[in-house]
């Protein structure tokens, strides 16, 4: 249990209109920090202010990316409580990444600790429109002043908070998707599997082409075959062919997803087949040729359920469930959304209250 010294901010920030939220950009008025030492370990857990904070520009995190993250959300329920969902997975995920990146691992009750204390401390942040969120971002970063590449002795744990509406400004609305098949994600013994900034630095070229072309994100294949799809650029993806839900299996080059997770769950206890396996981007377009590709959608924190309404690779594009949300697609945004805003039950036990 960590002892966390609370600093409370002088002059609470004004709310942001819940109408106009973009994701990101504001913060609120705390943040949590904890610092890591060698022969120490984890200390000084403390809620402050939220601000910037002094680092040497030969701060490793700055030259070689030591760092990971977490992606996760606060909800206002229905009676003014605030809930979280599943942050232990949050926790044990960022502990496997830490393990990839030689970063020391964090208890997964301190983890859970420190998320809820920023939150409690920010709980007039958490909107209460529907549809709208605290997204909380956990992250480490390398902070030793040194460019030997070497694991950082150092490091700051923090996590940090903005009210956020919906991921995509199409918000429910079928989002495109392009098959990226020049530039890569990630490659087995690579760092797919781990939240770490470098995939997504990896993967911003692809996405502002996609952008050009007036596309929402790409889909990537795999980088050994360039045949297999993987995910999307901040979303595991699922399709239904058929009776069949068929999602990429975690390779080690995917991103084990929370809500992919949870999505799984959900259509197994609804009595679907569900396939983890690979996927080639020839097979769904066969499917989508043949009528049989009926729903298509990405799964994420921040996107929550987006359905993809268009696929295109190369000069060939295919439109998926009339480019409109399927029926399957609205099923589990309205079961995932109603267990995380508190407006449905959560048979699960997957929502945890901040006090
Ligand atoms: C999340 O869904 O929480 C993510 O981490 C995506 C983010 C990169 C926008």
């Amino acid at each position: 249990m960590l002892d966390i010294k609370f600093t409370p901010a002088a002059a609470p920030k004004p709310l942001p209109d819940p109408d106009t939220l973009v994701f990101g950009r504001t913060f609120t008025d705390h943040m949590f920090l904890m610092n890591y030492d060698a022969g120490q370990g984890w200390h000084d857990p403390r809620v402050e202010p939220y601000g910037p904070l002094p680092f040497e520009l030969s701060c490793m995190v700055f030259h070689y990316a030591q760092e990971i993250f977490e992606g996760m959300k606060a909800y206002r329920t229905p009676d003014g409580k605030v809930q979280l969902f599943r942050p232990y997975e949050n926790a044990s995920r960022m502990n496997s990444s830490c393990r990839r990146m030689c970063i020391p691992e964090i208890p997964e009750e301190d983890f859970v600790q420190a998320v809820k204390a920023v939150v409690s401390a920010d709980k007039r942040w958490v909107p209460e429109k529907m549809g709208t969120s605290l997204y909380i971002r956990p992250f480490i970063i390398a902070t030793d002043s040194s460019l030997g590449v070497h694991a950082s002795h150092s490091y700051l744990f923090a996590v940090i908070c903005c009210p956020v509406g919906a991921y995509y400004p199409e918000g429910l609305n079928p989002v495109k998707i392009y098959v990226e098949d020049e530039d890569v994600r990630a490659v087995k013994g690579g760092t797919g599997f781990t939240k770490c900034g470098g995939n997504y630095a990896a993967s911003i070229r692809a996405g502002e082409r996609a952008e050009e072309q007036g596309y929402s994100q790409v889909l990537w294949l795999d980088g050994v075959h360039r045949k297999y799809i993987e995910e999307v650029g901040s979303m595991n993806v699922m399709f239904k062919v058929g009776n069949t839900i068929i999602t990429p299996e975690l390779t080690g080059s995917v991103l084990p997803g929370i809500t992919r997770k949870s999505c799984l769950e959900l259509m197994r206890d609804w009595g679907f087949s569900v396939e983890e396996r690979l996927i080639s981007a020839r097979e769904l377009f066969d499917a989508a040729q043949a009528g049989s590709l009926e729903e298509a959608w990405g799964t994420g924190t921040a996107a929550v359920v987006s359905p993809i309404g268009l696929l295109a690779q190369g000069d060939t594009k295919v439109e998926v469930s009339g480019g409109r949300i399927g029926r399957l697609t609205q099923r589990l945004y309205d079961t995932l959304t109603g267990i995380q805003w508190g407006t449905e039950p959560d048979p699960y036990g997957w929502v945890e209250p901040v006090e």
